[in-house]
């Protein structure tokens, strides 16, 4: 009867610990979502993780991670530039080694000394620095920036990798720069509150055979102005050239539509306009 009882216990869990896991973001972290509504299925990957970002006893923004080919789908946040200052300290996610682990990011070296996780353990669940290291004209692209936060702390929380992909260094420094800090500017005039969901989307090659080299990265956007009317926008950029492309967000899920070809992708809540 007392063996029943804890396996019973055991079980619920085990239970548990995997709900956590597959747990949609809307019942975690719906706040980084435009009326509470996250992009739809067509965009979740075979071997998803949804992280609400936490760093420190806070959470920042929401990321869906591929836990396959090791890169971000997309993060969402509320878009609040400031005066983060940036800082270096990579960060990873010991929740992606298994649900025992706190669900805060910390650096590598934390994970490894403090949570006693081993390399080979850490290495599998997610990308790590050195998958970043060494790697010929890529940079490590933010989806999330840290030029979108409204202070060092949230700009500290965007130094996690799994908010990060493998960017081409020349449109990092150039086109999508000039897109993260001179058009999202002007496009939001008159925003009272602006959401943005960044992501990637998956290559067909990969680097040292673990991280996934992103064919396009991608942003959405949709804010309510000071009017109270509702505006969206979206970009999307090749991740081989140095441009970006302005679209409208209708324009914008029929490319990812195409892309991801897994049906129609909906980034927002239908009171955004699409044209
Ligand atoms: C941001 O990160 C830097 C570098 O690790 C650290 O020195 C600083 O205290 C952090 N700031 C906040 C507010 O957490």
């Amino acid at each position: 009867m007392l063996l029943l009882l804890l396996l019973q216990v055991l079980a619920s869990c085990l239970w548990l610990g995997h709900g956590e896991v597959v747990t949609s973001l809307i019942s975690t972290c719906p706040q980084f979502f435009f009326q509470k509504t996250p992009p739809n299925a067509a965009l979740t990957p075979q071997n998803p993780a949804w992280i609400c970002q936490r760093y420190g006893n806070k959470y920042y923004f929401a990321t869906l991670y591929d836990k396959s080919r090791r890169i971000p789908v997309y993060s969402a946040y509320l878009y609040q530039p400031g005066h983060g200052k940036r800082c270096q300290r990579w960060m990873v996610e010991p929740q992606l080694v298994g649900p025992q682990y706190p669900k805060t990011m910390e650096t590598e070296s934390y994970v490894l000394h403090e949570l006693k996780v081993s390399k080979q353990e850490l290495q599998s669940s997610q990308a790590v620095l050195r998958d970043y290291e060494h790697l010929e004209g890529f940079h490590r692209g933010h989806l999330n920036p840290c030029s979108h936060n409204y202070d060092s702390s949230s700009c500290n929380s965007t130094f996690t990798l799994t908010n990060i992909v493998p960017q081409n260094a020349k449109l990092n420094q150039g086109a999508w720069k000039r897109y993260e800090m001179t058009i999202m500017k002007s496009k939001t005039q008159g925003c009272a509150e602006t959401y943005v969901v960044v992501g990637s989307v998956p290559g067909s090659n990969f680097f040292g055979n673990r991280v996934n080299n992103p064919s396009h990265i991608w942003s959405g956007a949709c804010c309510k102005t000071t009017s109270n009317t509702i505006r969206a926008w979206g970009v999307i950029a090749e991740n081989t050239k140095n441009a970006v492309q302005e679209l409208s967000l209708g324009e914008l899920e029929d490319k990812l539509t195409d892309h991801y070809g897994r049906g129609n992708v909906y980034l927002f809540h239908s009171s955004c306009p699409r044209q």
